[in-house]
């Protein structure tokens, strides 16, 4: 069934001018935003005043409505709802999807979900305590816990996890909040619950760590769980204070394939797109969300997780399916092809046979063509003049060919008769592998409406030096 469009109308803030910047902090999170944004976040997440930006530099008003193709956490959903416009997200992974769902529902009574959360807390730490384990260590944990048997995930569920990313302790002890949160599956407070677990299950219980790709770092046998939840719903409460007054905003969520929008939604009813697709960088989104995945139980066992790679735009070599066709979209695109031929050369030139490096060219090839698919079906679902900005950056992951994600993307939207607009500077990077700048780039598109014949098929893509020009 095709969603409809939300409610539109509500009052709006004023939106705050922002100057861009061009350096590392770009995307962290300013300690004025962290209101809601905070609940649960990707590392890299854009930030949200970069959404502020566009809200105003497109003239959004009360009456607009926003869409966010790979909405991720939420960062545009929840700042066009703090500004009073309507939004929808789609996203295919289904934890992300949770996040941004419950980020956008401020209709709980704060004071209540913490009278609610420490009755489960209380609940949890009584279970603990009779199993000889204390939650922040320290005298309890004697005897008896080394003959407890410890709770475990399910084998299939546990092999899904990356090696040593949670000990046995911190398990033990967040199954025990977790089996408490589901007794009460009615409970109006276990959504949001269920994220503060999720968030201190990263940040606190886990052996994670983000530099910004996840990785494990030293185990550590022990770590609290049960409070730093309670401190994370009790924050959670206080945001919820703060933006109660623009709980009626319409917010909506759809966990689905941005690649299929024209099945999904009703035509024509988006005036903007803010939005940050993956890059082709070999990030893998199921990876950097692992184990909050298995522990609230959206992956389960292999096939899970297959099915929801195949729902992916093909951004890594890790999700790329032999009876993948995304290609077969990109066939004619001169430019990409000789990218992928290069990237192949460059393969077979440094001697580099593994399953991996066999499959760069095919990724680059899927992965626009996969974006190709998207900027198609978008054209349905966004009105004559919506307006569009797409964050992408530039990548070197193949065998330090460059890919320059952004000229490629404006150029295939320019082939499906998009105005493009412009290609602004977010930030950049300088990469030493290949001694260039990777550009961080806003892709800015206009959907004229009906056909507009490409101003730009017959113009070969715009070099980077004469984009430099631009600035
Ligand atoms: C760069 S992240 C977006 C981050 C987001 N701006 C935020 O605030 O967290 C890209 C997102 O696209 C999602 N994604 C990848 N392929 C998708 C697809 N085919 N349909 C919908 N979402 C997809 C990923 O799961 C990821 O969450």
């Amino acid at each position: 069934m095709k969603a409809p469009a939300p409610g539109r109308g509500r009052g709006g803030e004023p939106c705050e001018a922002d100057t861009r910047r061009s350096n590392g902090d770009a995307n962290k999170l300013r300690p004025e935003d962290r209101v809601v944004h905070d609940w649960y976040r990707f590392v890299l997440s854009f930030p949200p005043h970069l959404v502020r930006e566009y809200v105003e530099r497109f003239g959004l008003s009360k009456d607009s409505a926003v869409l966010d193709p790979f909405c991720g956490t939420g960062t545009t959903l929840v700042e066009c709802k703090k500004l009073g416009l309507a939004s929808t997200g789609v996203e295919a992974t289904p934890m992300a999807h949770f996040a941004s769902t419950i980020k956008i529902d401020w209709a709980i009574d704060p004071d209540e979900l913490v009278h609610h959360a420490e009755d489960m807390a209380s609940t949890a730490s009584d279970q603990l305590e009779l199993d000889g384990v204390s939650d922040v260590g320290g005298p309890l944990f004697d005897r008896r816990t080394r003959l407890l048997r410890l709770m475990t995930l399910p084998a299939p569920a546990h092999d899904l996890l990356l090696t040593n990313s949670i000990s046995p302790l911190p398990t033990h002890k967040a199954l025990v909040l977790l089996g408490c949160l589901n007794r009460r599956p009615e409970s109006a407070y276990r959504s949001h619950e269920l994220l503060a677990l999720a968030r201190v299950l990263v940040f606190a219980a886990s052996n994670l760590r983000f530099g910004p790709e996840v990785g494990v770092g030293k185990p550590k046998d022990d770590a609290p769980v049960i409070q730093p939840w309670l401190d994370g719903v009790k924050l959670m409460a206080d945001d919820l204070r703060v933006v109660r007054a623009k709980s009626a905003v319409p917010a909506q969520t759809l966990q689905a394939d941005a690649r299929e929008l024209s099945d999904l939604l009703e035509p024509a009813q988006f005036d903007a797109v803010i939005t940050s697709p993956p890059y082709p960088n070999e990030k893998d989104y199921t990876r950097t969300t692992r184990l909050e995945s298995v522990f609230l139980g959206f992956l389960r066992d292999k096939s899970d997780l297959r099915t929801l790679k195949q729902t992916l735009v093909r951004s890594n070599t890790r999700n790329v399916f032999k009876a993948d066709t995304d290609d077969e979209e990109v066939a004619e695109h001169k430019e990409i092809q000789r990218l992928a031929d290069q990237i192949e050369s460059r393969r077979v030139a440094l001697g580099k046979t593994s399953g991996f490096e066999r499959l760069y060219s095919r990724v680059a090839k899927l992965y626009f063509g996969g974006m190709r698919r998207h900027l198609e079906g978008l054209r349905h679902v966004v009105r004559p003049g919506a307006q569009l900005a797409y964050v992408v950056g530039d990548q070197a992951s193949y065998l330090r060919v460059m890919i320059r994600t952004g000229q490629l993307i404006a150029d295939i939207a320019d082939s499906l008769g998009y105005e493009v607009l412009d290609l602004d500077l977010f930030r950049s990077r300088f990469a030493t592998a290949t001694g260039e700048m990777l550009r961080e780039e806003v892709v800015l598109l206009r959907w004229p409406g009906g056909k507009r014949r490409s101003a730009r098929s017959v113009a070969p893509l715009r070099s980077a030096a004469s984009k430099e020009s631009r600035r």
